[in-house]
């Protein structure tokens, strides 16, 4: 893409020229959710300082303008996906349509028996509706799984349509690996048997055109945020003759036709599924957000992802320790790996320190990276707005922390080497030394007999190992975690338990070297879990 649209793009979202920490944020988290641009964020802010009432309702202007604007709302939606407006049906998001389906369509006709085909490379948000319904009435799941290529197993996936399940739940997209399955044509085999079909299209939609009535899905959901557009809104695509078939899920205001003490006669679809006040400003928000992409051209910043993307892919693959997870023949620009000795968390927070934002964790597909025989991974994914500068930076600072993180571990037993690391991150003057140096202490190695079954903390994001010794009067903390700036700040504890401090103190002492500000950005709950952890056992 020409320097000068991406640049006119990147003028769009405010937040893209905002600075982290005093540095320029990039920003490689768009699977988790994309940054707005300035047309969604003013249609937003428009609509509250000019338009708001509620809709459906009043006879007063206000009412019908904000009406008029939310299914017009409704309307654009339709025609982006190529759909009706009747077909559209507003939820929260991905997760809300999936649980929509389940619930009205899925819960009423599941019998004892009955079988749902899923795949290992699902979001849990398309796995739990339906494992649920599935364990709830005795129904049966079947899991499609990958190939080593990366690929859903086709075989096994005719195999199952042959048992004629009531449902089958594809993603359309992996979010951990980028893989972009063949859903025509899966929905195409299902179809011929006369099976109904739901898919996740979650990371398809901010990145492929869609068009319903070539896909032939049954129903299709996506979320506003992961889009371009606001959170808290998202859309259901159903057959209209399907919807209409179904009852409600929730029940309440705006979604009746009439109501007495003893009956109730729903309206037709999509409203029958929109109970109570919607999210008004968020589809008006994300109307917007269509609007944008539909002023882009849109086979070039595919294009362009594609480019990042590849070119993403072959320098991670240059670097030492690195394992690309496997991502099948064709993929959205989404990237995810692991280091052979950093842990996810660690890598991520460090990328963080230098402004570079992505994601690690198991990245709601449990199953699969259980599948991976991992617990973590990092993910890198990639939007329009993103540049080869950007990617450049991030590689350039991968390349630096595996190259220097892979060099051999300070001497167990040399109790002073622990004393230097604490004694620099306790003077540290910025953040990224401080991190450094703690990574410097995580590197220590600790007891290995440490990490028993009974010692494992629940909770934390990275496996973690706690124990604490009460001797006569002496109490004596020992830990380690697969994550090096946990492991540090076991020692940090440790120390502070060994001097005698009490809770209150050890919180103050984290506290006065920032480390929950911090830490908390990438690694939330490490922290506060260690200190529940504390105070339940040490007090
Ligand atoms: C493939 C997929 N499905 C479903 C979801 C859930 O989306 P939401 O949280 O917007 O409901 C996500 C979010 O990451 C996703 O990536």
């Amino acid at each position: 893409m020409e320097s000068q649209i991406l640049r006119r793009i990147r003028s769009s979202f405010p937040i893209l020229n905002t600075r982290v920490d005093g540095k320029p944020l990039i920003y490689f988290d768009n699977g988790a959710t994309t940054q707005k641009p300035r047309e969604v964020i003013d249609a937003i802010t428009q609509f509250y300082r000019k338009e708001n009432a509620n809709v459906h309702r009043a006879a007063h202007h206000l009412s019908s303008l904000a009406t008029n604007h939310f299914e017009q709302a409704r309307d654009k939606l339709a025609q982006f996906i190529n759909a009706k407006p009747n077909e559209i049906v507003w939820t929260r998001g991905t997760t809300e349509g999936l649980n929509l389906v389940a619930e009205s369509f899925l819960r009423p006709i599941l019998k004892p028996g009955d079988r749902i085909v899923i795949a290992i490379s699902a979001h849990h948000a398309a796995i739990l509706p339906f494992q649920r319904l599935a364990q709830q009435i005795g129904a049966h799941l079947d899991v499609i799984e990958l190939t080593e290529a990366g690929e859903l197993n086709s075989d096994q996936y005719q195999s199952y349509l042959q048992l004629k399940p009531k449902l089958v739940v594809l993603p359309h997209a992996s979010n951990l690996l980028g893989t972009l399955y063949p859903v025509k044509e899966m929905v195409k085999q299902a179809k011929r048997l006369g099976i109904t079909t739901l898919i996740d299209g979650a990371q398809a939609a901010p990145h492929l055109v869609l068009d319903m009535q070539d896909l032939d899905a049954d129903f299709y959901a996506f979320s506003g945020h992961k889009m371009f557009g606001p959170t808290g809104i998202g859309v259901l695509y159903g057959r209209e003759a399907l919807l209409n078939s179904m009852p409600p899920w929730q029940v309440g205001g705006e979604m009746i036709e009439s109501v007495s003490l003893t009956e109730t006669r729903y309206a037709e679809a999509p409203l029958r599924f929109e109970a109570g006040t919607p999210n008004i400003a968020g589809a008006i928000g994300l109307a917007a957000a269509v609007e944008y992409l539909n002023g882009l051209d849109r086979a070039e910043i595919e294009e362009h992802e594609h480019q990042l993307a590849s070119y993403l892919l072959q320098q991670l693959k240059s670097i030492n320790g690195i394992t690309l997870l496997p991502s099948g023949a064709i993929t959205l620009p989404i990237v995810s790996f692991y280091h052979e000795t950093i842990n996810a968390d660690d890598l991520a927070t460090q990328l963080d320190a230098q402004g570079i934002a992505v994601r690690a964790g198991s990245h709601c597909a449990q199953p699969l990276m259980q599948s991976f025989g991992l617990h973590s991974s990092v993910r890198i994914s990639l939007a329009f707005y993103n540049t080869l500068e950007e990617v450049e930076r991030c590689i350039t600072v991968l390349r630096s922390l595996c190259d220097h993180q892979t060099v051999t571990k300070d001497d167990p037993s040399d109790s002073d080497s622990a004393a230097r690391w604490i004694d620099q991150i306790e003077q540290a003057k910025d953040w990224p030394t401080r991190l450094n140096a703690l990574m410097g202490l995580g590197s220590i190695a600790t007891d290995p007999t440490l990490k028993r079954p009974e010692n494992l903390v629940t909770g934390c994001a990275s496996l973690t190992w706690l124990k604490l010794s009460i001797g006569k009067g002496s109490i004596q903390l020992d830990g380690c975690s697969e994550s090096r700036q946990i492991t540090a700040l076991i020692q940090l504890i440790k120390k502070q338990i060994g001097m005698g401090a009490s809770l209150v103190q050890i919180k103050a002492y984290l506290a006065e070297l920032g480390l929950e500000k911090q830490l908390s950005r990438t690694r939330g709950n490490a922290i506060r879990r260690l200190i529940e952890w504390l105070e339940s056992h040490y007090s």
